[in-house]
């Protein structure tokens, strides 16, 4: 019998670690972002990522969880008090994520709702962004909320509350172990389909063609290419968030870490590759039949998911009235599971400190998310969602990664956390990890940082910095009055 906050197996830490993986990034990002950086060529910068950062980093969020069994916070102050305040800060922004994530869930229903009848209309940009959203770039839109994206949205809250204040095993475990093998399945059934459209093999020529320039090795070190591939996998694994720290941290003894995280890196980069096939497939399709390019159709993000795909669907007849639904269904369980595994890092660290069931700290985390979520379901909303995402994957995410390989490989000593990772494994992790950790990853992400961070500041419209800023400030003010706060608890 599993412990209360312990997986009951290792099987069911891994589903829980794939749903958090396997998320939007991996069917509306990664097509796009593969595409756009040169197609075959891209396929290079992606594995040096995945092995130079994703997989090594799996490692340190891993060996930190499983050997101290305590969320970030807690860890630092057992270091040294003054450090817990870094901790909160890194703890927040998967928050923060989740507030915004929740309202693309609120989307998502509504379009799975419309898919059995096609409800978008003939003119799907118009309806996503005028009929539905409302969208206005007035910053005095954000006191019109619009009714039917707050009720879902409110839904979408009650569904990760649902889950996520259960028993670790009985609600996000179950979850997990549910609807991510459902996810697979499905998939696989819309990328199988998508491959006898008729179109579909000059979409997947598109997707994996390398696009060679004239000078194939100056384009191949293209500085561009390689920082969206290494920020494609920071996204797609769901890296610096702590939520692998945490989820390691509810592991029972003796389970084989190095196995585990490689199996996950690997599990998320096949659902990515083999979900791009479908969706070239898809636009394959949509460029024949309604004779636009390739170049012209393809784009990411909100605009593949609910302006392209559902245009799609339009021309498909009675098809488009099954593949459309299981699209939807499909982004719903992929979202879901990744917004389940942003509860929970804050989750664990409240509980930590206040001493908190896992059931109350759900409760205030859904309660105050929801309340901070209600700002996007404005007509400002879609703005907003977009200046703070741009900012918390620029700023904050690339930082937590830096702060934590520091933590971890320079102020802790790496020796015991490397002694964790490979007390269960045949596969022993030594000096070529603890250098990626130590200098590689941090000058690497250190320049992607300063690099995005720069040009978003150059670029920026006055709007944008006055609504950076003032997230900024919440990023920093929040996590002092949490350190602040005394303990409930006497070990902390
Ligand atoms: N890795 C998940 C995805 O690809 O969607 C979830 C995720 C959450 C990614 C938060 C990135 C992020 F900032």
């Amino acid at each position: 019998m599993a412990e209360k906050n312990q997986w009951e197996n290792a099987f069911t830490f891994m589903m829980a670690m794939i749903g958090s993986a396997v998320g939007l990034g991996n069917i509306w990002r990664f097509p796009y972002i593969a595409y756009s950086n040169g197609g075959g060529k891209f396929i290079i910068p992606y594995i040096v990522a995945i092995l130079c950062v994703g997989i090594p980093f799996i490692y340190v969020e891993y060996g930190a969880g499983y050997r101290f069994k305590a969320s970030l916070s807690k860890i630092l102050r057992n270091i040294n008090e003054k450090y817990e305040v870094i901790g909160w800060f890194v703890l927040i922004i998967p928050y923060l994520i989740l507030t915004y994530y929740t309202c693309i869930i609120g989307w998502n229903i509504i379009y799975l709702f419309l898919s059995f009848f096609k409800g978008w209309g003939p003119d799907t940009d118009g309806f996503f962004t005028q009929s539905m959203l409302h969208s206005t770039t007035n910053p005095m839109g954000i006191f019109s909320i619009v009714i039917p994206i707050f009720l879902s949205v409110a839904f979408a809250w009650v569904i990760i509350w649902f889950i996520s204040h259960r028993d670790l095993n009985k609600g996000l475990g179950k979850a997990c172990k549910i609807l991510i093998p459902l996810l697979f399945f499905i998939m696989a059934g819309i990328v199988f389909y998508s491959i006898t459209l008729p179109g579909a093999s000059a979409g997947i020529h598109a997707l994996f063609t390398p696009q060679w320039g004239s000078d194939p090795l100056g384009d191949l070190l293209n500085l561009n290419i390689w920082l969206a591939a290494f920020g494609q996998i920071v996204f797609s694994l769901s890296l610096g968030l702590c939520i692998m720290l945490t989820y390691s941290s509810y592991l029972p003894k003796g389970v084989n870490l190095v196995k585990n995280g490689f199996i996950v890196a690997i599990t998320n980069s096949a659902f990515e590759i083999f979900t791009a096939v479908g969706m070239f497939s898809i636009i394959g399709y949509m460029s024949l039949t309604s004779h636009v390019p390739i170049d012209n159709v393809i784009t990411d993000g909100a605009g593949l998911a609910f302006i392209v795909l559902p245009s799609v669907f339009n021309t498909m007849g009675n098809a488009g009235y099954i593949i459309g639904p299981l699209f939807f269904i499909c982004l719903f369980f992929a979202a879901i599971t990744s917004a389940l595994s942003l509860v929970e890092p804050l989750s664990a660290a409240l509980s930590d400190k206040f001493g908190m069931s896992r059931e109350k700290a759900t409760k205030y985390i859904c309660v105050v998310g929801f309340l901070i979520s209600i700002i996007y379901t404005s007509g400002y909303g879609i703005t907003l969602l977009t200046y703070f995402d741009n900012f918390l994957n620029q700023f904050g995410l690339l930082l937590t990664i830096i702060i934590e390989c520091i933590i971890f490989g320079w102020i802790y000593k790496i020796e015991d956390i490397i002694e964790t990772i490979n007390e269960n494994s045949k596969i022993k992790m030594g000096k070529l990890w603890k250098f990626i950790i130590k200098y590689f990853i941090p000058i690497v992400i250190g320049f992607m940082w300063i690099k995005g961070n720069f040009d978003n500041f150059v670029n920026e419209g006055f709007m944008k910095t006055v609504i950076q800023l003032i997230l900024l400030a919440v990023m920093i003010l929040v996590p002092i009055i949490l350190t602040k706060l005394p303990s409930k608890v006497e070990d902390y």
